[in-house]
């Protein structure tokens, strides 16, 4: 049994966590003294985003020391000091390893540039004519440095210069790093972008006049990939490491040479399928929601990864805007929160939350572009510059920037939500007063609460941990219908995702048996039995097959 199967996590933005220090910006002496209410949720994990030294171009990941905590977040010693504790109160850490780029502020990179007799020469991607791909943050994926007198590969910022991972020092770099922070204690790796790291040999021009995405074939799933992969295994598999990939456009059969057979390197893959659900990557085009896509995405994987893989299930991270204000309802704030976190908690997985998430924070509406900072928001506001008119483009913003899910985390109603005493780096969500962990402590219908209930109740019962997945009525549009089943033991997970009333039909085999209420999101309604699913309702029924 691979330990983080019964497992789930909780993700931290440390910068927008809690203010220990009281400076402004989250820290690891702020996550020090919150660990008890992470804890509290009924998690068993972390995973930090990026907490190295970094200039921050891309919010930590553009590392400039890997071996290292940002001063912003504290000390090496502070670190130690949270995980022995974490590990004390019976969590997991996990680190982001970002390797497929370093900052370009980053002693490797300062050396490179100086020249091709260097001994960091060729830890990057330099050539003396750019290829056409396009970066995915800004412009063309090409810089040309003075100093080298040549240019360098960027898929991200200018100031994240791609690593050369064919060249076999960095990828002992890779490993030293794996082994400094698995030496201090950390329990497993998210790599970051990791599906991009082989670059196909010669670096061949992409489809051309496709924006961002063109040159991808060439270092998605690169033509080493595979072999790169099973060399950091190596070094996981020592420790007893588990290793989250991200992999950002990955398809299910790409994915699953990840996850299984001969070249297995990763125990679970982020995929972005069921994230697509309102958009095309995100920030690139927005659609409106589809329940039908969103099922249909969650139902591919859970049913391919079934007995061969694992999944995480996740409807947030720092790279996604708030999930109520996308495939819920912010004017059913607490019925759609309750019940997107019934949906995706009881499939099979290993759950991650993210910070606020817990909570029901929504996305911040900021009034001009300015006030935004993220990079990806920023350029995307500029690249569709010459064809939206700026209220148009705003609004993209608005439904899908990064920073909406990078706000202060609200404690409490206080001033800054109790973040910090002093004015934080970023705004606070003006709906704080209202949404916070404060507030929804005690409050047995609380999003907060319920996300504790969810939790405690998968984690006791093998169906939901360990069931096979059947979807049912996978067209419906407002409906998502799921069964969980594991030898006799089945539950029925029901989740209404409209505005209003809808009537429910239950499939043929559990019509006329005995339903055991077991999870249910509106107060009052503790009886099951009514076929009416009021507006966001959602409801867990556990059933027994003789
Ligand atoms: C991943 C990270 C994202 C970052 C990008 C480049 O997608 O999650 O935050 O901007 O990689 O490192
Ligand atoms: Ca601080």
């Amino acid at each position: 049994m691979d330990w983080f199967k019964e497992m789930s996590f909780y993700q931290i933005w440390t910068r927008s966590f809690s203010d220990g220090n009281g400076d402004g910006i989250g820290d690891l002496y702020g996550v020090y003294d919150k660990l008890e209410y992470v804890k509290s949720i009924g998690v068993d994990g972390i995973w930090f985003s990026p907490i190295y030294p970094s200039p921050n171009a891309d919010y930590g990941y553009d590392i400039s020391d890997y071996r290292n905590i940002h001063p912003d977040f504290g000390t090496l010693e502070q670190f130690q000091k949270v995980l022995n504790k974490a590990h004390r109160l019976g969590l997991k850490i996990i680190m982001d390893l970002v390797v497929n780029h370093t900052s370009d502020e980053h002693f490797w990179f300062q050396e490179s540039r100086k020249g091709k007799d260097n001994p960091y020469s060729d830890y990057y991607i330099w050539r003396d004519e750019p290829n056409n791909w396009d970066s995915l943050f800004e412009g063309k994926a090409w810089e040309y440095d003075e100093m080298r007198g040549q240019y360098y590969l960027h898929l991200f910022s200018k100031k994240q210069p791609d690593l050369n991972m064919d060249n076999p020092k960095v990828r002992q770099e890779v490993k030293d790093i794996m082994k400094f922070w698995l030496d201090m204690g950390v329990d497993g790796f998210r790599e970051d972008v990791i599906n991009f790291i082989s670059k196909r040999e010669g670096l061949p021009d992409g489809i051309p006049f496709v924006p961002a995405i063109g040159g991808m074939m060439h270092y998605k799933d690169g033509p080493h990939i595979h072999e790169y992969m099973a060399e950091f295994r190596k070094v996981a598999e020592r420790y007893h490491a588990v290793q989250i990939g991200e992999g950002p456009m990955t398809n299910l059969n790409s994915a699953m040479r990840y996850l299984t057979g001969d070249s297995k390197s990763l125990d679970m893959m982020i995929s972005f399928d069921h994230m697509m659900a309102d958009c095309l990557f995100t920030e690139y085009v927005n659609l409106p929601f589809s329940l039908v896509r969103f099922k249909h995405a969650v139902s591919r994987w859970q049913t391919a990864l079934n007995g061969k893989s694992w999944n995480v299930l996740y409807l947030e991270n720092h790279d996604h805007p708030r999930i109520i204000s996308r495939y819920g309802n912010e004017d059913f704030w607490r019925e759609s929160g309750t019940m997107l976190a019934i949906c995706y908690l009881f499939l099979q997985g290993t759950p991650f939350i993210y910070q606020g998430q817990e909570i029901g924070m929504t996305n911040i509406k900021l009034p001009t572009i300015d006030h935004y900072k993220d990079i990806a928001s920023r350029k995307n506001y500029e690249r569709f510059l010459s064809f939206e008119p700026p209220e148009k483009r705003l609004h993209r913003v608005h439904v899908s920037s990064r920073d909406s899910a990078r706000t202060p985390m609200q404690w409490d109603n206080s001033k800054n939500a109790g973040f910090s005493p002093v004015e934080p780096w970023f705004y606070v969500n003006p709906n704080y007063k209202e949404i916070n962990v404060k507030s929804q402590q005690d409050n047995y219908f609380s999003i907060l609460n319920i996300y504790r209930r969810c939790l405690a109740l998968r984690k006791k019962s093998k169906t939901l941990l360990h069931g096979s997945y059947r979807e049912f009525y996978p067209m419906h549009p407002t409906l998502y219908m799921y069964e969980r089943v594991y030898e006799k033991i089945h539950y029925l997970v029901i989740c209404s995702f409209s505005e209003k009333k809808q009537t429910v039909t239950l499939p043929k085999e559990y019509q006329g048996k005995k339903l055991q209420l077991v999870m249910y999101n509106i107060a009052g309604h503790e009886d099951g039995s009514d076929p009416v699913f009021t507006p966001y309702e959602a409801r867990v029924y556990r059933c027994r097959f003789d």
